[in-house]
């Protein structure tokens, strides 16, 4: 979603602004400018992509101090006059803003009565005019005054042509980090517009408000009181950040192969063979704490939550611990009960997705224990969660997410694994588990060899403009992560049923122009499966299996697609990975751009 990137130093800012907005591009965006404070402020802003902006950029557009954006639609459509930055009236503040104003109705309104003319729709502009009206006499004083009026959430950074020198950010709710150089300062919404410049990096914490000039950087809250927010050295290779194909091949489709070596990261250092157990030390909790649980509820956004509900029922397996999962967009909106003895947990890629964010928050307000399995080290969520699990993917570019679920997966089986190994999964299941999870990355690799299979299967199934995903209980969820990758970038409509359900409803819609994609593993289930799958085959449904070799599908007419075995309680993972391959594969056919699919974000940081 938005993107910010600001600069203050010896270089010409427009070029480089430009440069580290093309890094945010992975975000999802649909317009781009800059501001640049030289000799007076000017503004460049287009809809549409960077290297349009990079396009019209005036040759002339000299400063040392900028700031620039990457939008996403949430107020007014994508227009030329919507795209930040915004400016006020003379054009003497600029401003960028990620998040959202909440009562910017009310200040629009305001500011119209007192004749301030808006130029755009959307509610940033408000706070171009609001700093301009404030009668402070420094631009921190401005800014404060400004933001005393708003209500929501933002990242928010502003540039002043009477105060040339320096670029003010505040943030609430909206991550915003400052990069140290060497007599020059960064800032950005994300890590990836800043590694090619600095690895030493501050966080500003929600409430906080930064001073950046070339000199360095303060930071302090409204009332003007210091806070002590420090530069660290952060382990970064920028490399893994950049963006565009790589081979000539898309961004997801590296992340997927990357598959089997990002498992073995997250597994790395975690797994005890010796007592059949897992060893998380970042959940900061100890055996007894850890035996208290009485309840797990795990929370998370669209993919996310999907592989939460693959955890929630490792949990219940092999901990016999009650656990579900939930979307955390709606968890935090039905005033939730938070119960003292259940271990609450956040799942999120980014750990920047504002309504994951805003769940942990609520159960912490109220009390509860929550713990975060995130990729990005140091994000708001992992921030704001009592302890965690890094995720170890490594940085995931492609909308589609990919490596960080799978990992997310492995997460889950090593809580339940060290869980239940303090109740009373016994050894044997232990180290069957242990040796379990040690197979995946072959296996995984194993799956990915198969693509050619799979890419065959998926161009079929490009031409339906309809799909079904089915699945049963482990499967379930299985079939709501392969419906949802299939149609975020293949743009066709896949819903995901239980298999159990299919009677109930939906049959009436399988045709020969409706093919269903079923995950049926070899496990206690499998004939209520196969039986169901033969329900579909009776009607002219066109099958797609994904399942293990040995499961007899008798005389079904259906492509099959076997997975290596596992223990059972793991085979979501194995059953998931050529559900990416297919979704894939699909949008190839069909000619999409895998990366950028239409209207989607890779951090969705708006409620
Ligand atoms: C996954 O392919 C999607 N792009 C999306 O559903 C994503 O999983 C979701 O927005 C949550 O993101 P997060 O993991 O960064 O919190």
């Amino acid at each position: 979603m938005c993107g910010i990137v600001g600069y203050v130093g010896g270089q010409n800012a427009a070029p480089l602004l430009v440069e580290a907005l093309g890094r945010l591009e992975h975000r999802g965006y649909d317009s781009a400018g800059v501001a640049v404070v030289g000799s007076q402020l000017k503004v460049t802003k287009r809809a549409g992509r960077v290297r349009d902006l990079a396009d019209v950029l005036p040759k002339r557009m000299s400063g040392r101090v900028g700031i620039g954006h990457t939008r996403w639609a949430t107020h007014g459509p994508a227009t030329d006059v919507n795209a930040h930055p915004h400016t006020d009236t003379s054009g003497t503040v600029a401003v960028v803003h990620n998040g959202i104003i909440d009562n910017a109705a009310a200040l629009r309104a305001r500011l119209t009565d007192q004749g301030v003319a808006l130029a755009s729709d959307t509610d940033t502009e408000v706070f171009a005019h609001l700093v301009a009206l404030s009668g402070a006499d420094t631009l921190e004083g401005k800014v404060i005054d400004a933001l005393d009026a708003v209500e929501g959430t933002y990242g928010l950074a502003v540039v002043h042509a009477d105060f040339p020198d320096r670029v003010v950010v505040a943030r609430n709710g909206s991550p915003l980090l400052v990069g140290v150089g060497e007599k020059e300062m960064f800032v950005a919404s994300d890590l990836a517009a800043l590694v090619r410049h600095t690895a030493t990096v501050a966080h500003l914490a929600d409430g906080e408000l930064a001073t950046v000039t070339a000199a360095g950087f303060t930071t302090f809250r409204r009332d003007l009181t210091r806070t002590q927010t420090t530069a660290r050295e952060v382990d970064v290779d920028p490399s893994a950040y950049e963006h565009g194909q790589i081979d000539g091949r898309p961004r997801m489709y590296t992340e997927m192969l990357e598959q089997p070596a990002s498992v073995e990261r997250a597994l790395r250092g975690r797994l005890d063979e010796r007592f059949a157990t897992a060893h998380l030390g970042g959940l900061e909790m100890d055996a007894r704490s850890l035996r208290a649980v009485r309840r797990v509820k795990i929370l998370g956004c669209g993919s996310a939550y999907y592989v939460g509900q693959m955890g929630a029922s490792l949990v219940e397996e092999l901990a016999r611990v009650p656990a579900d999962a939930e979307a955390a967009s709606e968890f935090r909106y039905r005033d939730p009960v938070i119960e003292p003895d259940t271990l609450y947990v956040a799942v999120s890629q980014s750990g920047e997705t504002i309504d994951t964010l805003l769940a942990v928050e609520e159960i912490k307000r109220k009390g509860g224990r929550v713990i975060g399995l995130v990729n990005v080290v140091g994000s708001a969520i992992a921030r704001a969660c009592d302890g965690g699990i890094y995720l170890h993917a490594g940085p995931e570019i492609a909308v589609a997410s990919t490596k960080a679920l799978t990992t997310m997966f492995v997460g889950f089986a090593l809580l339940a694994l060290q869980l239940g190994r303090v109740r009373d999964l016994s050894v044997a299941d232990g180290r069957r588990l242990v040796a379990g999870l040690q197979a995946l990355p072959a296996q995984i690799e194993q799956v990915l060899d198969g693509e050619e299979r799979i890419a065959e299967a998926a161009k079929a199934l490009a031409a339906a403009e309809s799909l079904f995903f089915v699945g049963r209980v482990r499967g379930y969820p299985v079939a709501r992560e392969g419906a949802q990758k299939f149609k975020e970038i293949s743009y066709r409509h896949a819903e995901a049923y239980q298999m159990s359900e299919l009677k109930h409803g939906p049959l009436a819609l399988i045709s020969p122009e409706v093919p269903t994609v079923a995950i049926v593993p070899d496990d206690e289930l499998t004939d209520r499966n196969v039986a169901a799958l033969h329900e579909i085959d009776a009607r002219g449904g066109p099958l797609v299996v994904i399942t293990h070799a040995g499961v007899d599908l008798g005389e079904l007419k259906a492509e099959r697609i076997d997975v290596p075995r596992n223990e059972r309680e793991l085979d979501p993972l194995l059953l998931t990975v050529p559900l990416q391959l297919l979704a894939y594969h699909a949008a190839l056919t069909l000619g999409h751009d895998v990366d950028k699919p239409r209207n989607l974000a890779k951090s969705v940081t708006v409620e």
